[in-house]
């Protein structure tokens, strides 16, 4: 390889992994979500301006208080692209997230959007992990602000003795989850269990008992 074709490789690479949504090319384009639709990096197409309306940059779904009765303790309701179509090719979302005392949101990560975490009320203790296996952690109190770089595994979990509040913004129309048990015990088809003792180095009991605990479950 040339010098410059070295060079126009390392910085293909670098260019194509430092960049999020790409930058919009009209004022809006309000999705029209299809079931045909691949909603990632290609967006949906958009509703005709003459249909646009107010309401298409109105959203109402993160207003009501949700449910945390459930086994994590954590409840997260989106607005994203899916549930909020004028988000489409705005580059961003945004989400509310209620812990109950001792509630947590387990290890995931978001391969699409760096994230902003906002303590609206409660103490929460936060935490990522990045490449270089570091865990960085803090407890947050009402008003605090935390930041999860794109792409590694975090958590966040209620340490405070009431229901602990929280709004997490995106750099994403459309951030993606992938959790960190359930891809590895939960997928559909199942990934081999001869491959998870070997990478876990544990028996295959193991195995079993961690599948049971996430298949057809997040
Ligand atoms: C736009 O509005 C017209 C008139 O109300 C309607 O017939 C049409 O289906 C709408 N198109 C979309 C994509 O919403
Ligand atoms: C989150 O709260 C909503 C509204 O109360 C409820 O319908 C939903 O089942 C809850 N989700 C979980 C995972 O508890």
């Amino acid at each position: 390889m040339s010098p410059l074709l070295i060079l126009t490789t390392i910085l293909a690479v670098f260019i194509s992994t430092s960049i999020a949504d790409p930058d919009p090319i009209q004022d809006f384009c309000v999705g029209i979500p299809a079931p045909t639709n691949s909603p990632a990096y290609t967006g949906f197409p958009c509703k005709p301006e003459s249909n646009v309306t107010s309401d298409d940059f109105y959203f109402t779904g993160l207003a009501a208080t949700v449910k945390t009765y459930n086994r994590f303790g954590t409840n997260v309701s989106v607005a994203n692209v899916d549930t909020f179509p004028g988000l489409n090719t705005m580059g961003l979302s945004i989400s509310r997230i209620e812990h109950a005392p001792g509630g947590l949101n387990p290890p995931h990560t978001h391969p699409r959007a760096t994230e902003m975490v906002h303590v609206i009320e409660g103490r929460i203790l936060i935490g990522f992990v990045s490449t270089a296996r570091r865990f960085y952690s803090k407890v947050l109190n009402d008003g605090d602000t935390f930041v999860i770089p794109r792409g590694m595994v975090h958590f966040e979990y209620n340490v405070g003795g009431d229901t602990a509040r929280v709004m997490t913004a995106f750099n994403s129309q459309l951030p993606g989850v992938e959790a960190a048990a359930p891809s590895l015990f939960g997928t559909d088809p199942e990934i081999p269990d001869f491959v998870l003792t070997k990478s876990l180095q544990v028996d295959v009991g193991v195995i079993r008992l961690l599948k049971s605990k996430f298949q057809n479950q997040n």
